[in-house]
C-alpha cells in the first residue's frame, strides 16, 4: 500500500461495500434472505448518509445565525455570513427533494417479497433513526408537535443519550426567530409595527367591501365572509403584539424583510426566511411520501416498531409543523406599494465606503 490517494481507500469503498449484510443471531454477517432484501438495506443507508450530511448543514446554519452560547448579549450576524447560513439550508432543502426518489426505487420490490424477510426485522423500524430523530430535535420539533408514540423507549442507551445531547442544543428555529429578533427594522422604519397594523386593516376592509358585493353568495355567506375576514385584523395584531418581545419582535421583522425584500440588503435575509418555509415543506413533503409508500407495501398492518402504521405516519404528516410562524406570517402579508415607502432606506442600500 502507499501513501498516494487512491480511489478506493479515500472512500473506503471495501469497509461500505461490507456493511449491506445484516447481523444474524449469532452478531455474525447473515446470508441476505432474499433477492430484494439488498434493495431494502440500500436504502435505508442511503438515507443515512444523507441525514448526516443534512445534520451536518444544519448545524452550520444555526451556528451562523445562533452563534452558540447564551442567547443574550451577542453580536449581529455579520451580514455576509447570512448567505453561507442559506446555502446550507439550500443544500439540505436539495437533498430532501431528492430522497423521495429512493422510495421509488424501493417501490420496485413487490409487498409480497418485502413480506418474506420483514418478520426478521420485528422490532426495529425506521422508529429508530437516531439521526432522522437528531435532524428533528436540531430543526426545533418539540413533543408536543409528534403524535402521541415515545420513541425515546424504542432507542438503546448510547442512541438516548445522543438524543439528548440534541435536545440540550440551540435549536434552527430558535437560532432563527433570534436573529430575527435582533434585524434593527426600527433603524430604516421607526414605528412600523402601527404602521403595518394600519396597512393591514385598510387592506381587510377593501377586502370585506369586495364580498359584500359578491353577487354569488347568499346575504347570510356574505356577512360570513365579512366577519371572517374581519378577524383576521385580530389576528395581524395578536400575530405582531400577542407574544412576548421577543417573539413579536421576530414576527414584524419576517413581515419587514419580506415587505422591503427588493432592497439589497434585505435580499438575503428574504432568501433565509423563505429557504426555510422550502425546508418544512419539503420535510413535509417526505414524510408524505414516506407513508404513502408504506401503505403502498404493507396497507394498515401494524408496522414492525409496533406503531399503528399508516394511521400513525399520517398524523405525523399534519402535526409535524416546525416553523408554524414563518408560514403563519404569510396569512399578513401584503403587497408593498400599500405600506408606506421607508423613511430611512440608505440603512437597507448598498453604499461605498
Ligand atoms: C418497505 C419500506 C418501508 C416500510 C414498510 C416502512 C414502514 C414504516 C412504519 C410502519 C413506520 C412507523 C413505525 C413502526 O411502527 O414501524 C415507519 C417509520 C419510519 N420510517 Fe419507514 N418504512 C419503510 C422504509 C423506510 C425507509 C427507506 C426509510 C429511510 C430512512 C424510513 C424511515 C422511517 C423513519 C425515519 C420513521 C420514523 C418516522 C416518525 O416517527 O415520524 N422508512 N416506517
Amino acid at each position: 500500500m502507499t501513501d498516494r490517494p487512491h480511489y478506493g481507500r479515500y472512500l473506503r469503498i471495501d469497509e461500505l461495500l461490507s456493511l449491506q449484510r445484516p447481523p444474524g443471531a449469532d452478531g455474525n454477517a447473515r446470508e441476505l434472505l432474499h433477492h430484494d432484501e439488498l434493495v431494502f438495506i440500500a436504502v435505508h443507508q442511503v438515507h443515512e448518509l444523507w441525514f448526516r450530511l443534512i445534520l451536518h448543514e444544519l448545524a452550520h446554519a444555526r451556528d451562523i445565525l445562533g452563534r452558540q452560547g447564551a442567547f443574550a448579549g451577542r453580536p449581529a450576524v455579520a451580514e455576509e455570513d447570512v448567505p453561507r447560513a442559506v446555502d446550507a439550508l439550500d443544500r439540505t432543502v436539495t437533498i430532501l427533494q431528492t430522497l423521495p426518489d429512493a422510495f421509488g426505487v424501493l417501490e420496485t420490490m413487490a409487498p409480497t417479497s418485502f413480506l418474506a424477510f420483514r418478520d426478521a426485522l420485528v422490532p426495529a423500524s425506521g422508529f429508530q433513526s437516531v439521526q432522522f430523530r437528531e435532524l428533528e430535535i436540531l430543526l426545533g420539533l418539540r413533543d408536543e408537535m409528534r403524535p402521541a408514540v415515545g420513541y425515546q423507549d424504542a432507542l438503546d442507551p448510547t442512541e438516548r443519550e445522543r438524543v439528548n445531547r440534541r435536545l440540550g442544543e440551540m435549536t434552527l428555529a430558535e437560532a432563527l426567530y433570534d436573529w430575527l429578533r435582533r434585524t434593527p427594522i426600527e433603524l430604516a422604519f421607526p414605528g412600523f409595527v402601527d404602521a403595518y397594523v394600519r396597512a393591514f386593516d385598510a387592506y381587510v376592509d377593501r377586502q370585506i367591501a369586495l364580498q359584500r358585493q359578491n353577487v354569488h353568495l347568499t346575504e347570510t355567506q356574505r356577512e360570513d365572509a365579512a366577519r371572517k375576514l374581519a378577524s383576521q385584523k385580530d389576528q395581524c395584531r395578536a400575530f405582531l403584539t400577542g407574544h412576548d418581545d421577543a417573539r413579536n419582535r421576530a414576527h414584524a421583522s419576517f413581515l419587514f424583510i419580506a415587505t422591503y425584500r427588493d432592497e439589497p440588503l434585505l435580499r438575503w435575509p428574504y432568501q433565509l426566511v423563505d429557504k426555510v418555509a422550502e425546508l418544512e415543506e419539503h420535510l413535509r413533503l417526505w414524510r408524505f411520501r414516506h407513508v404513502r409508500m408504506v401503505e403502498r407495501m404493507i396497507g394498515v398492518r401494524v408496522g414492525t416498531g409496533g406503531s399503528p402504521g399508516v394511521d400513525y405516519l399520517d398524523r405525523a404528516v399534519t402535526m409535524a409543523r416546525i416553523f408554524g410562524g414563518v408560514l403563519e406570517a404569510r396569512t399578513f402579508l401584503l403587497e408593498p406599494s400599500l405600506l408606506p415607502p421607508l423613511p430611512n432606506p440608505d440603512i437597507v442600500r448598498f453604499a461605498f465606503r
